[in-house]
């Protein structure tokens, strides 16, 4: 059966390469759906989309195109990749929003397939910190992106925010359809986010880490039809749907949840930031500073001089409990959160814990590690491999480790994975 693409058109003047892509689309194959803003209708007209794709284009949310059916939800269900081209600044934010108020927004919102967008406007708009804000919340939300790109605008400016071209926009949406079902059957599990443990009622010792990397995985497997569970430490990312979620807190909690559920897994990544180290003791009240516990063998104590020493124990190494129990046709990949010397680190990490993969991130870099939407990290693989990558969105550095992973001969790569 061919694939189904609802395409979206939204107010730009880049809205006529909409009816180009949409003539490439059903050209190689694809059944597309067209969907158009009213404010896009002004730019090119329904008529152009019907007679390409030969499927009607609705605008207003109440109009019934398809006899007997919701029409905004029909579209939301029957589809494998809702792509907006372009994605204007008024539509960006009303996704951000939650505001389903044409026949466009109330279906994308409605859509659990991925959505792909393809911004166009003048470098004001894009640069404007209300569609930087809408497209960071987008990008939590799991939105796929086609970066605009820099060049001579219809306002007669230069700056960012031309779309991206047909090509670009095409090779994008086929690779995304490809991947679709690529990962079906496959059971992978992601750990992600940091851990807290806890120094008495009120406080505790974490990192910085944000979950982004791990979600983007977990969500990157989903989207190629793996069965996921994701392990989160405490995130203020929006929880995933569509696949198992079990959050914890503390190390010893990540270790147990991932431990019970690892033998049935294909792949496990393990993208948390665990915490190497925990208090020996837990204080049952508010440590106080002019109440100090007494020092003892064990737990906080407060010194005379005003400070407090911690007495930490280390925690279990999962990862490394994971490598001693991996069974045959099982993918184990870590990560490497370096300071330092990193590929010589995250090399013995590989060596040490028995994995398949380990993604080293020098976390000194900017936009490399922990907390923004970013990273640039290198693949290391068993059998020698070595893939540096450049500075990517975490959801397409995600893609990319899966895509290392699909690509290893042998018994690791899922469709060959056995259970
Ligand atoms: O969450 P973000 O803000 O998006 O940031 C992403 C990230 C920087 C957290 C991520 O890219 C990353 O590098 N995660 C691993 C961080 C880390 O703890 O690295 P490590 O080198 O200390 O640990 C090595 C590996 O052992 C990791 O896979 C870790 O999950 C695992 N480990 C560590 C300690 C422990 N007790 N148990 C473990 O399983």
């Amino acid at each position: 059966m061919s694939k189904r693409v609802v395409l979206g058109v939204s107010a730009s003047v880049a809205a006529y390469k909409a009816a180009d892509l949409a003539s490439q689309l059903v050209k190689s194959g694809v059944e597309v759906f067209p969907v158009m803003t009213a404010d896009a209708a002004r730019f090119v007209q329904p008529a152009t989309f019907r007679a390409l794709t030969h499927h009607p284009c609705p605008i207003d949310v109440f109009e019934e195109p398809f006899p007997g059916e919701i029409a905004h939800i029909w579209l939301a269900r029957h589809c494998d990749l809702f792509a907006i081209v372009p994605a204007s600044m008024n539509v960006l934010a009303r996704l951000a929003n939650g505001l389903a108020d044409d026949m466009l927004t109330a279906a994308a919102l409605a859509c659990t397939a991925p959505i792909l967008l393809a911004p166009g406007m003048n470098t004001g708009m894009w640069d404007n910190p209300a569609t930087q804000a809408n497209l960071a919340r987008l990008r939590d939300y799991g939105y796929y992106f086609i970066e605009p790109t820099t060049g001579r605008l219809a306002c007669r400016t230069e700056g960012v925010g031309r779309m991206a071209d047909v090509p670009t926009i095409l090779a994008a949406i086929h690779e995304m359809l490809a991947r679709q079902d690529s990962w079906r059957g496959v059971r992978v599990l992601v750990t992600a986010g940091p851990t807290r443990e806890p120094l008495d009622p009120v406080r505790f010792l974490s990192n910085r880490s944000s979950g982004k990397m791990g979600y983007a995985l977990a969500e990157a497997a989903r989207a190629r039809g793996a069965a996921v569970t994701l392990v989160s430490g405490p995130t203020a990312l929006p929880r995933p749907g569509g696949l198992e979620f079990v959050p914890v807190e503390t190390a010893a909690q990540m270790r147990d949840a991932v431990l019970s559920r690892a033998a049935e897994q294909d792949i496990l990544i393990a993208a948390a930031a665990v915490a190497d180290y925990a208090p020996v003791e837990v204080a049952e009240q508010k440590i106080k500073k002019e109440a100090p516990p007494a020092p003892n063998s064990g737990g906080a104590g407060q010194e005379e001089v005003g400070g407090l020493t911690l007495v930490l124990t280390e925690t279990d190494d999962i990862l490394a409990e994971l490598g001693r129990r991996k069974r045959p046709g099982q993918t184990l990949i870590g990560f490497a959160a370096e300071t330092e010397h990193l590929l010589d680190h995250a090399r013995r990490k590989l060596e040490s814990k028995n994995l398949d993969w380990v993604v080293a991130n020098d976390v000194t870099q900017p936009g490399a590690g922990f907390d923004g939407d970013t990273n640039i990290v290198t693949l290391l693989g068993a059998r020698g491999e070595e893939i540096s990558l450049p500075l990517l969105t975490k959801r397409e550095a995600a893609e990319r480790i899966l895509d290392a992973v699909t690509a290893t001969p042998g018994e690791q790569s899922p469709g060959r994975a056995t259970s």
